[in-house]
């Protein structure tokens, strides 16, 4: 093979996907591969998928059809499934599309630029599954990152928590959190190299947990690095969630205020029968303790409806927890059964139909929800940290505030400017605002 051979990387799901998609970046980029965003120029096109919704899984492999059909003409190209998808599916992906080389599951990267100069090395044909290691951190390798302002870093992988309707556990593996030092050194890089954001990523960040250090003291620990302007973290599951972390949010440094608590449902008989470990009058009582210590927290969530028994009486329920939370935005999915979970054993009686019509009213109520809480913002002042000239208008920028929504601000800036703003009128899903005379530019 030629030691740049190009390619290509497309990827689905969530950020801790995008953050793994950077680590195959840097891998490959490390071994002399280069990547390219065009699949037509590629020798290697590989698809990071996802599998948390059946909807997910079906847009991969059309995806993956279509890109196949490049090789009717380059019989030499090689077709890899990353993913939690090709961890799932495993070889029995081959029998699905033929044209697929490669099958790699979220633990196996490291082996993957190894197996691609073999296929590029003429064992083109020969079909690769490879399981990944049990305990995989990928200590020692750098992310290459898109430019921006915000980088994600894992602090963990996996998941033990095993909710009834999820796959993440079964193509994740088990949790294991990463030393604190390898963490606070890929901070201090990325800090380095111009990312004044950072979000810290896992499926539960709460379970974080490494000899003495538990969450809120990576939080604290990474908080005092010179230079980081903004600190994130996702997933926090509402049943670890603790007043550590509640102290840590409401600290006022870098820790930005700013929350994502999935709730899933707002009946207790439902919430029961997914395995959450809460009922909606405790994650209630901890969004009654976050609002009092944090005033301008932004809490958002996920929700789920159409699990299989729900009625439409626990489904007003969880419209009712949508609305006693005041949740800023929520991410709203309807029920599909994974192959394997505890829940794709129950009977998915709830019709399509009634899922499609309560997926709607929660859409309908979160945008109701989240407009309500942009237009409280009007007339009060708040940070951003500007990313890029706004498409749609040369002379704005756009950018996010401290509690992570969507700002534009008449006047031109660098990438990273961070200035005040008072905010005067909501537009769209964005907030509007001049800059203050006194802002840090
Ligand atoms: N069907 C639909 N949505 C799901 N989620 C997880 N599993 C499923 C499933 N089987 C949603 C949950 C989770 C988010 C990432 O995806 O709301 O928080
Ligand atoms: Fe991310 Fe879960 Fe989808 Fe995997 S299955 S990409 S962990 S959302």
């Amino acid at each position: 093979m030629s030691r740049s051979a190009k390619v290509y990387l497309d990827a689905y799901g969530c950020q801790m996907n995008v953050y793994d998609g950077e680590l195959i970046t840097g891998l490959l980029e490390a071994d002399g591969f280069t990547m390219t965003s065009h699949p037509q120029d590629a020798a290697v096109i590989l698809i990071n998928t996802c599998s948390v919704r059946e909807h997910a899984e079906q847009r991969a492999l059309g995806r993956l059809r279509s890109l196949g059909a490049l090789k009717a003409n380059r019989p030499d190209l090689v077709i890899g499934v990353l993913g939690c998808m090709a961890e799932r599916l495993g070889s029995a992906l081959k029998e699905e599309l033929s044209e697929v080389d490669l099958v790699l599951g979220p633990d196996a990267y490291r082996s993957l630029p190894h197996h691609l100069k073999a296929h590029l090395n003429g064992r083109n044909g020969c079909f690769t599954y490879s399981p990944g290691i049990p305990d995989e951190t990928y200590d020692g390798i750098r992310p290459s990152r898109r430019n921006g302002v915000n980088a994600y870093i894992a602090i963990m992988r996996g998941c033990n928590n095993f909710c009834t309707y999820c796959i993440v556990p079964y193509v994740r593996g088990r949790e294991r959190s990463r030393a604190p030092e390898e963490i606070l050194d890929e901070v201090r890089r990325a800090v380095e190299d111009g990312f004044p954001e950072i979000t810290l990523l896992g499926q539960n960040v709460n379970s974080y947990r490494w000899e003495e250090v538990d969450f809120p003291e990576l939080l604290t620990r990474v908080a005092e690095i010179p230079g980081l302007q903004r600190l994130r973290f996702l997933t926090s599951h509402p049943r670890d969630l603790n007043d550590r972390l509640i102290e840590c949010l409401s600290s006022g440094g870098v820790i930005c205020p700013s929350l994502h608590l999935p709730a899933q449902s707002g009946s207790d008989r439902i919430l029961e029968a997914m395995g959450r470990g809460y009922t909606r009058s405790e994650y209630l009582d901890k969004v009654n303790r976050l609002r009092e210590a944090v005033p301008d927290l932004s809490l958002t969530t996920d929700l789920l409806c159409g699990f299989p028994t729900e009625t439409e009486e626990d489904f007003e329920q969880t419209l009712d927890l949508m609305s006693r939370a005041r949740f800023d935005d929520a991410f709203t999915f309807k029920y599909s059964p994974r192959p394997g979970t505890a829940a794709a054993r129950m009977r998915d009686d709830v019709p399509e139909e009634v899922k499609i019509e309560r997926l709607e009213r929660m859409i309908a109520h979160a945008r109701q929800l989240a407009d309500q809480s942009r237009q409280h913002l009007i007339g009060r002042e708040t940070e951003v940290l500007l990313e890029n000239p706004s498409p749609k208008n040369a002379a704005e920028w756009t950018g996010r505030t401290t509690c992570g929504r969507i700002a534009l601000v008449p006047g031109t800036f660098r990438r990273g400017d961070l200035v005040r703003i008072k905010v005067e009128k909501v537009r769209g899903f964005s907030l509007w605002g001049k800059p203050l005379k006194s802002s840090r530019g």
